[in-house]
């Protein structure tokens, strides 16, 4: 597939990982159709992609002109329709694998037979979204990191029917986004969170089990081991029912009990304290 003819990048969903790969898409020249079913998340999404130029024009990053030329590559639509000429499409809605697997069969239908559909999940298995579409060889992972415009990771994803042209295009792509790709097989959690979540878990366990406080291993892992969060800071930025759900696809999808999502984990997602967005999780916001 060449990519010079993607022209038109169709986003579904808009929330944080949503909006940053909008943004990165717009940011290197295409046009982007945003899709997400409430308003109210185009809204916001429409102000944090704002803020996040702002941001990178203050920085120097980014010319001013080029702020609005990339604001005005980006539409935003409730309609899932309004993205069914996309020549390339990331879908970044909620981890759950039926809403997913709805979504492409949905999109399967939708978009041209030809059009990739990647998938931003962060431990679903591809080869199970591709199997729900007649298009199997052009589904793959593109697992973009938070904050997507900062970091230049993109894990690339093969599932089982994925052909080397998606991946090849994908891997192009993902480098005119300024991205670095890197390929991961379609196993529970891939590569990040294979060894991202065991970490966190770990520091859960830790403070659970009071080895030290949250601010005592927080501070070992950034000046130890200059990580530039703290695994605690990290698991609150990430979304602690993000980081349950993805221990447990680990946990379900290897069988090794050492992925067993720690119990204070399970308390904290019940109480609803997930971390930074809801003000409260390991730290209070
Ligand atoms: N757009 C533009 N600028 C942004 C931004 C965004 N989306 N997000 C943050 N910034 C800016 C901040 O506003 C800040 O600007 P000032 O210096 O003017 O205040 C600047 O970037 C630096 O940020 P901070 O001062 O807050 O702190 P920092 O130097 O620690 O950098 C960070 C922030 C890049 C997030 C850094 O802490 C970091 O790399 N953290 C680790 C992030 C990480 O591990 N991400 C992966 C999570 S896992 C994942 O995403 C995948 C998954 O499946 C779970």
């Amino acid at each position: 597939m060449d990519i010079a003819k993607i022209g038109t990048v169709g986003v579904v969903g808009a929330g944080t990982m949503g909006n940053g790969i909008a943004q990165v898409f717009a940011q290197a020249g295409l046009a982007v159709r945003v899709h997400d079913v409430a308003d109210g998340a185009l809204e916001r999404a429409r102000r944090a992609i704002d803020r996040s130029l702002a941001k990178l024009v203050e920085k120097g990053k980014l010319q001013a002109a080029d702020r609005d030329a990339v604001l005005g590559r980006l539409t935003f639509a409730t309609d899932l329709d309004a993205l069914k000429d996309s020549d390339y499409l990331v879908e970044a809605i909620a981890e759950d694998a039926e809403v997913k697997r709805a979504l492409f069969r949905h999109l399967d239908r939708l978009l041209r037979p030809e059009v990739i559909i990647a998938s931003n999940t962060s431990s679903i298995s591809i080869t199970l979204l591709g199997a729900c579409t007649s298009r199997p060889d052009r589904v793959l992972g593109m697992h973009f990191m938070n904050p997507v415009p900062l970091m230049t990771l993109v894990e690339l994803i093969r599932g089982q029917a994925t052909s080397a042209e998606s991946m090849a295009a994908a891997t192009e792509l993902a480098r005119k986004l300024g991205k670095t790709p890197v390929e991961a097989s379609d196993y529970p959690g891939f590569i990040a969170n294979r060894i991202l979540m065991p970490m966190i878990n770990e520091a859960i366990y830790a403070l659970m089990e009071g080895v030290g406080s949250a601010e005592a291993i927080d501070t070992v892992m950034k000046l130890g081991m200059n990580h530039p969060m703290g695994p605690l800071t990290l698991a609150d930025f990430i979304g602690l029912d993000v980081c349950l759900a993805i221990l447990e696809v680990l946990h379900d999808g290897l069988g090794d009990p050492k992925y067993r999502p720690c119990p204070l984990l399970r308390r904290l997602v019940a109480a609803g304290q997930l971390g930074r967005k809801t003000g409260q999780g390991f730290y209070a916001y």
